[in-house]
């Protein structure tokens, strides 16, 4: 059903030149009215690719016999932190395919160690799990937990073949954000059998979830899927996709993501100027990156210099908070109506009066 909210965001999906400027600014301005100029910036650890789901687009999925196949040992995990992060992170994410054995024998132990010995805020990316294992993360020191939807649209998503349902992937985030975890989620933009119904859908789904942060990818046909030969996204309508997150839920962090630059090389600064709020530098050792084929081989590898580079074209600076920390401060700070996530408008231009007068006294 068509709302006054998918009204809006589904014509902002489509602005082109003066409007579309019009809606980076009100996004740009929204996002400094609540975090000032501050991007937050997390390393990430690619700690293995076995997966036992099989989505369409992704590279990583079981049938694809292609791939060389990894997971990280303890040690070579403990190496990369303790031969020092880069200055400017203050987040560490684990990341995997959803695979059970990596999340016992890897990412659980260097968790309990790492939250005992660094003040870094921890999250990770592992899939969805019982939901008795997302409290074990939690005991063993994470906070922050990304769980994408990919498509609001329940039969999209069966064709696709996410993971389960996005029904209990619903559920599972509703869990992990009612036992106190920072959750983000996200929307892959552009797949195959997308409409502007359930794009507009999506937008709407995800803005009412209850979430310290989301992003937004590109479709990247990825070699090794069903869906190699498919078209990919459109990175002007991606980006406005950032904006219109930025703009209907003002206190999120948003990820600027790496696959942007594989849509134009400016794609992950705009994503900055458009509303993202948060840089990721990749940490995972150089010799398995290659086999970690979320798109396809020849991946856009962002170091500490590029993503500082980034955020200083895009007229930012880096936080020296954690994101974990900050968004939690935030939402427990945030008016009722406001932490919906979404304030009804008639027009953009309303969205960002509203975002900047409801977020005042709110900057970082
Ligand atoms: N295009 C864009 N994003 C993708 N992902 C996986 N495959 C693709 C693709 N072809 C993203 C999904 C998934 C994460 C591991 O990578 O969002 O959650
Ligand atoms: Fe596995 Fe995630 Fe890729 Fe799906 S998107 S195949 S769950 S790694």
């Amino acid at each position: 059903m068509r709302t006054a909210e998918s009204g809006w965001r589904r014509e902002a999906l489509e602005a082109r030149s003066d409007a579309q400027r019009a809606l980076w600014d009100r996004a740009e301005s929204t996002r400094k009215a609540v975090f000032g100029r501050r991007v937050f910036v997390r390393g990430v650890i690619e700690v293995g690719n076995f997966c036992r789901q099989n989505c369409a687009y992704c590279g990583m999925r079981r049938d694809n016999g292609a791939l060389r196949r990894f997971r990280l040992a303890r040690d070579a995990v403990r190496r990369v932190i303790g031969e020092g992060l880069p200055a400017s992170v203050t987040d560490l994410n684990f990341q995997a395919g959803e695979d059970p054995v990596v999340l016992r024998e890897v990412v659980l132990p260097v968790i309990e160690e790492l939250a005992n010995e660094s003040r870094l805020g921890i999250s990770a990316c592992l899939g969805t799990f019982d939901l008795r294992l997302y409290d074990e993360l939690k005991q063993a020191g994470a906070r922050g937990y990304i769980l994408k939807i990919e498509t609001g649209d329940a039969a999209h998503y069966r064709l696709l073949r996410c993971p389960g349902t996005l029904e209990r992937r619903l559920e599972a985030i509703r869990y992990l954000a009612q036992t106190g975890w920072s959750v983000s989620s996200g929307w892959i933009h552009g797949l195959p059998e997308e409409t502007p119904d359930r794009a507009a859908e999506t937008l709407d789904l995800l803005c009412s979830l209850p979430l310290a942060g989301c992003s937004v990818s590109p479709f990247i046909p990825g070699e090794g899927t069903p869906l190699s030969g498919a078209q990919a996204a459109d990175l002007e309508r991606t980006l406005n996709a950032v904006a219109i997150l930025r703009l209907s839920s003002p206190h999120w962090v948003i990820p600027a993501v790496s696959a942007l630059n594989l849509c134009h090389a400016s794609g992950y600064v705009r994503a900055l100027r458009a509303g993202a709020n948060l840089a990721t530098i990749n940490l995972t050792p150089s010799a398995w990156r290659d086999d970690y084929p979320l798109y396809r081989p020849g991946r856009w590898i962002m170091t500490e210099e590029r993503v500082l580079r980034a955020i200083e074209e895009a007229g930012s600076e880096p936080s020296p908070d954690s994101w974990i920390a900050v968004s939690s401060s935030l939402r427990s700070s945030v008016s009722p109506l406001s932490s919906r996530g979404s304030i009804p408008a008639s027009s953009v231009g309303d969205v960002a009066t509203d975002r900047q007068e409801s977020s005042e006294g709110r900057a970082s």
